[in-house]
């Protein structure tokens, strides 16, 4: 049985689709089990547990061969990426535990506090003596579906400077989790997950307007004004900052490398850019859901 944490998220709720099509037995965590999704079947039995509750993971966890650890972008994440890794250790059976961290995780960036979490969660997964393997990957494609708006008025506003990324599509990241949960081979790997280019927000910008059926321009925003405007919008302070944080780091294009892991994890290329924005077209004219 393999139990997946983060199971309604972007990533999570792909993986329990992936893990049930290959036939595995899912034990599913969520706070409110009132709200698990209507697709999953009688395989996936969701189980309500919080990162915050000790008590509720142990419960959550009992019986796992596999763990599949992906917290929320939280103030409290790497204290709740050490509560499963402890829970995982007091089931006293030993899972195999695969983290869903952040690239970056190697490099061990200082004053990034996402991937800086995720590296204290790691350290201390090495430290529990469970099998481990690492899933890093670069931000999704799916982040700019929630700029819709802003592409829809013509402009892409984020801190980038001039920096390329190799974002990645969270359908590949869930596709290669799936293949880290029931593969062989994966103990004490580190597997950086990119998309198949390294894209500037410029190009970003085009790509998103030949999508939605306009020009987009893209403006490197600066980091203050940034902050400034996410805080204006009623984000969580820590969070903006995070991104302001993460933005420095592709500005800095220590977020530009394309790695090859996730096509010999699923065995196929990773989605571009262009094919993701096309797919999602309907969303970024402001005509549908998908
Ligand atoms: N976005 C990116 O570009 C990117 C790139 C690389 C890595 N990451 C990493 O990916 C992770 C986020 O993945 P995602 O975007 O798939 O997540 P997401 O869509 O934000 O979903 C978060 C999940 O965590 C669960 N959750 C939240 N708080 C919880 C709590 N206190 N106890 C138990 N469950 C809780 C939610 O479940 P319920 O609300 O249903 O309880 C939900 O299933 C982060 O660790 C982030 O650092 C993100």
């Amino acid at each position: 049985m393999i139990v997946v944490t983060g199971a309604t998220g972007t990533v999570g709720s792909k993986i329990v689709q992936g893990l049930r099509e290959r036939g595995e037995s899912v034990r599913a965590l969520l706070r409110d089990p009132a709200a698990a999704p209507a697709e999953w079947d009688a395989g996936v039995r969701p189980v309500a547990a919080d990162f915050a509750d000790p008590a509720s993971l142990d419960a959550a966890l009992a019986g796992a061969d596999a763990v599949y650890l992906l917290v929320a972008v939280h103030p409290e994440m790497a204290a709740h990426e050490r509560n499963v890794i402890d829970a995982a250790v007091r089931t006293g059976r030993g899972p195999r535990v695969v983290l869903h961290a952040a690239a970056g995780l190697e490099q061990r960036p200082e004053g990034v506090r996402f991937v800086g979490a995720h590296v204290s969660g790691f350290d201390h997964l090495v430290a529990s003596g469970l099998p481990w393997t690492v899933l890093a990957p670069n931000g999704f494609y799916q982040n700019f579906l929630g700029m819709a708006a802003a592409v829809r008025a013509g402009r892409l506003t984020v801190p980038g400077g001039t920096g390329a990324v190799s974002y990645v599509d969270a359908r590949d990241v869930a596709d290669a989790a799936v293949e880290a949960l029931t593969g062989e081979g994966h103990e004490g790997a580190i597997h950086t997950l990119t998309g198949p280019a390294a894209l500037t927000h410029g190009e970003i910008a085009e790509q998103l307007g030949a999508a939605a059926g306009r020009e987009v321009g893209y403006l490197a925003a600066e980091p203050a004004a940034a902050l400034a405007g996410m805080l204006g919008a009623g984000w969580d302070p820590w969070r903006a900052e995070g991104m302001v944080e993460l933005y420095g780091l592709y500005a800095a294009g220590l977020a530009s490398a394309v790695a090859p892991d996730l096509a010999k994890l699923t065995g196929r290329p990773a989605r571009s850019f262009a094919e993701f924005a096309a797919e999602h077209a309907a969303v970024l004219r402001g005509e549908g859901s998908g």
